[in-house]
């Protein structure tokens, strides 16, 4: 199935050509780096590269294609292979993107540890299973970490580079640099943990909005408004910890006027919730109302989401590199 074009030597192979799969393939192809897709299912190939081809045609007329190159040219960097061998023959790096389950992917690693070369790197797309428990037992464990995107990939940029302990630093440091080269944004997780950094981060924030509205304290439309008009109009710039230093004479000025208040305040945090019973009935028919629940409804959703994403990247790359 691949092309004379799409030969990936020195290039990437993607593992898996689902919605994260696709992705990947496109931000490598934006960073000019030849890409071999490949799928169990070999009709996912096939469908993925249709997919691929409308997107960057979207993309290209909204003048949001990203990368030097015009959309053909990126398309003619990703060729699709029914060889999973193939694929990664001759390989720089090599992106697993198959279903989150932990057994899955250690036996397709099992695979790959049979063919891979000493001097590739396989990165897995993983969004919450360890690295240790991921690469437990291969020969090529150091050439090992995950690399974890943000849905869409294509419009967050974010990733998140999780070693484990047996992982050579040179496979950390060659991962960032070819996330930096396709205009990705990497960040170095010194040593594994649930969740990673990410999403740790994500479910304190869904924890304390459960809380306050399961305790009545606001509406769940309000909730979201909380982020979307308040705390996430700065977060798409700075984060946290500079908004601590923004919000006073530097960030020893802030813990010296905040902390208590801070200390007092999260002491009031309640238990982990349940995201069950007549709390998740409340949400689920205020998110309803906003967002009817059908597939069509959520896809338009999506849509425009994507497109907001994409202003909002245009509107950070235009005040980069700061
Ligand atoms: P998906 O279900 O859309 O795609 C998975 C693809 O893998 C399918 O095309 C399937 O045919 C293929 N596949 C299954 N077994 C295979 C095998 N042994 N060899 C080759 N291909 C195989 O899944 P999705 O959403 O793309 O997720 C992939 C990975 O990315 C998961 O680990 C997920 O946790 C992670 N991820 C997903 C995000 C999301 O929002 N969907 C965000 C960040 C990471």
């Amino acid at each position: 199935m691949a092309s004379p074009e799409s030969s990936a030597a020195g290039g990437v192979a993607v593992i898996g050509s689902g919605l994260i799969g696709r992705s990947w393939a496109m931000l490598f192809a934006a960073g000019g780096i030849p890409v071999r897709l490949y799928d169990v299912d070999p009709r996912q190939v096939t469908g993925a590269l249709d997919n691929i081809r409308k997107e960057m045609t979207l993309l290209a007329q909204s003048g949001s294609l990203k990368g030097a190159l015009s959309a053909e040219e990126q398309l003619s960097l990703i060729g699709g292979c029914s060889d999973i061998r193939e694929a990664v023959e001759g390989a720089m790096h090599i992106q697993e993107c198959v279903p989150e389950d932990l057994e899955l992917k250690q036996q397709l690693f099992a695979q790959l540890d049979g063919i891979m070369d000493d001097d590739v790197v396989l990165s897995s797309s993983s969004s919450c299973l360890l690295p240790s428990k991921l690469f437990a037992g291969l020969a090529h464990r150091k050439q090992c970490l995950v690399a974890h995107p943000v849905n869409p990939p294509y419009h967050v940029p974010l990733v998140e580079l999780v070693p484990h302990p047996e992982t050579a630093p040179a496979t950390v440091d060659r991962t960032h640099a070819l996330m930096r080269k396709i205009g990705q944004s990497p960040v170095r997780i010194m040593k594994e943990i649930d969740g990673f950094a990410l999403n740790r981060l994500q479910y304190a924030v869904i924890s304390e909005a459960w809380r306050l509205v399961e305790e009545g304290v606001v509406s769940p439309g309000d909730l979201d408004l909380v982020m979307s008009e308040g705390l996430g109009m700065r977060y798409a710039f700075i984060g946290p910890l500079e908004t601590m230093h923004l919000n006073a004479e530097g960030m020893l000025s802030y813990c010296d006027r905040y902390s208590e208040g801070m200390k007092r305040v999260l002491k009031t945090f309640g238990p982990i919730p349940e995201f069950s019973g007549a709390t998740a009935e409340k949400v689920h028919q205020a998110m309803c109302v906003k967002v009817p629940d059908d597939p069509a409804h959520l896809a338009a959703r999506r849509e425009w989401r994507d497109r907001c994403l994409m202003r909002l990247a245009k509107l950070k790359s235009q005040r980069k590199p700061t």
